[in-house]
């Protein structure tokens, strides 16, 4: 019964890491957005994969959200491996996070955690236009920018977009574009289609779309099955790394594509 079932989860991994073309699908059992347990698998296999890719020196950005702040959380205060000279960023400025789920917040855990050091943007939330574009001419801030540019792994969570643009208290004129434009996925501040296409964009700094298919490595989290359309909607971040999902969300990627 149990060997059945384990059987059963390989083959969703199999099929998942087809459908997205990534390098790497982990599937953990059950469902995370019933029981919050399982979220807590996600970020346990997650941790897995996670110390697979670090090294000396490795850099590290990720972003807020509770699937990865249960990632950090489930890592052990002292992994047995230990690097010199890791640095933990968060991928962007602050999206508008409850404190405990910012990636600000999940940066230093990761950071002590990992016995290394981490540089934080400290930016407030809603900046104008004009006050960001000063604000990232900040050396403190150029600096740790020019870090998050350099990261080796990027960890990041995946939103349905209405979801987020909501828990986000986005402005009821770009709910309505999100509407409009279809979107679906939630992924590093961007909102995309069910094509992939990037159809609203954040306005905060940090990483841009364009350096995830360069040099880091990829590790995104997300489970449940309303997660689905959104997870195959960012599947070209993904490619180049790993996704770790549940079950639900893995039966439901199989089913709609
Ligand atoms: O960008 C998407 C969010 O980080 C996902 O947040 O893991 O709390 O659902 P969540």
């Amino acid at each position: 019964e149990i060997m059945h079932h384990v059987k059963g989860l390989n083959y969703m991994e199999e099929e998942v890491k087809r459908l997205i073309g990534c390098k790497e699908v982990v599937v953990v059992p059950g469902n995370s957005s019933e029981y919050e347990e399982i979220k807590e698998n996600i970020g346990k296999a997650a941790v897995d994969v996670l110390l697979k890719h670090i090294k000396d020196n490795t850099i590290i950005a990720l972003t807020g959200g509770s699937t990865v702040y249960n990632v950090v959380k489930s890592l052990n205060n002292k992994p047995n491996t230990s690097y010199e000279n890791v640095l933990v960023v968060p991928a962007r400025g602050s999206l508008r996070n409850n404190v405990e789920y910012q990636a600000n917040t999940i940066v230093s855990k990761l950071a002590r955690k990992l016995n290394g050091d981490y540089e934080l943007l400290n930016i407030p939330d809603n900046l104008s236009k004009k006050a960001l574009d000063s604000v990232r001419k900040e050396p403190e801030i150029e600096q740790t920018i020019s870090n998050i540019l350099k990261a080796n792994i990027i960890l990041f969570g995946i939103g349905n977009a209405y979801e987020m643009a909501g828990r986000r208290n986005l402005p009821e004129p770009v709910m309505d574009f999100l509407h409009r434009r279809q979107a679906v996925a939630e992924a590093l501040g961007y909102y995309f289609n069910k094509n992939g296409e990037i159809v609203y964009t954040s306005r905060s700094i940090g990483i841009k779309l364009e350096h995830m298919t360069k040099t880091p490595y990829p590790i995104a989290v997300a489970g449940g099955a309303k997660k689905a359309e959104a997870i195959m909607a960012v599947k070209n971040i993904i490619k180049n790394g790993s996704l770790i999902i549940d079950e639900d969300a893995a039966n439901r990627i199989i089913e709609i594509m």
